[in-house]
């Protein structure tokens, strides 16, 4: 779903770096590329990197690194230019892993920002990333890029509409759309956002995503409120909300997820 709306797993301007960083490698100075995934969950954006076309040819080991790790494969299964750890991004990393990246990834983590501020992520991600490396942060936006549509311009959804307005205020996601804003006040550079839409025919699939996210948003809000009020009533509205996603109706939510690049200095 990712691929297809993004249309690249890694952004194409990180694409040309590594590929200079890597006959910079072969000219001189020995070693190996290095891209971390933070809150990998399953790894799965690693596991579909590896075997991208985008890196063909990059002699690169990949880590993913997660809070827990009940998502991840065994080991055993793994392949082996991938490993997997625990490491929580909140706190500071590992001194071993300071400036060892040359390409940091971050998707999905605004359920554990959420009103709050990303920049401990982000002085997290400047820690890891070597000199000149490059951060991509892929994030949905529930503020700007959320719109219910159907297939009938008068037929409306008004399950799904009030469950993704709810998503909407749950929290104050206005950081997702100034992240370029606030990487360069923590010091990166070159910093730019570029929202995705995906092809229609995927619009279900996103609309389904967003309904567990929808879901998970609202556990949040009752452990918030403990009086199994606000969450509760909330998620009534969700299995409603998947009944107009069906034929009859066939209502979907358009999201645009965005793509956030940015750079450590140089020094
Ligand atoms: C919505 S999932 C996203 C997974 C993955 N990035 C993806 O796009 O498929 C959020 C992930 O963040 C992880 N997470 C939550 N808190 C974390 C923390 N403090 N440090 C690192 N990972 C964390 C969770 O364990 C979960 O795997």
């Amino acid at each position: 779903m990712w691929r297809d709306a993004l249309k690249f797993f890694l952004h194409p301007l990180i694409q040309i770096h590594l590929r200079h960083k890597q006959e910079s490698k072969q000219r001189g100075d020995e070693g190996v590329l290095q891209v971390a995934d933070l809150a990998t969950g399953t790894g799965i954006w690693l596991f579909d990197l590896v075997k991208s076309p985008e890196v063909n040819g990059l002699n690169i080991q990949f880590h993913g690194l997660d809070i827990s790790n009940s998502l991840f494969p065994h080991s055993t299964w793994l392949p082996k230019n991938v490993s997997l750890s625990t490491s929580n991004l909140l706190k500071e990393p590992p001194e071993s892993l300071h400036g060892k990246f040359d390409v940091v990834h971050v998707r999905l983590v605004l359920s554990l920002i959420g009103s709050g501020s990303p920049k401990p992520i982000m002085r997290h991600i400047k820690m890891l990333l070597k000199p000149g490396g490059y951060l991509q942060w892929d994030e949905l936006d529930p503020r700007n890029h959320y719109d219910v549509l159907t297939p009938k311009p008068d037929e409306k959804a008004p399950n799904m509409t009030s469950t993704f307005e709810r998503v909407g205020t749950i929290a104050d996601w206005s950081w997702i759309a100034k992240l370029p804003e606030t990487l360069r006040e923590e010091g990166f550079e070159e910093a730019s956002q570029s929202p995705h839409e995906p092809n229609p025919e995927m619009f279900k699939a996103w609309t389904y995503m967003d309904l567990c996210l929808a879901e998970e948003l609202s556990y949040n809000l009752q452990r918030k409120y403990d009086d199994g009020e606000h969450g509760e009533k909330w998620r009534g509205l969700i299995p409603k909300a998947y009944d107009e996603a069906d034929e009859a109706i066939g209502a979907v939510l358009r999201v645009r997820p965005t793509v956030t690049i940015a750079r450590k200095p140089l020094d």
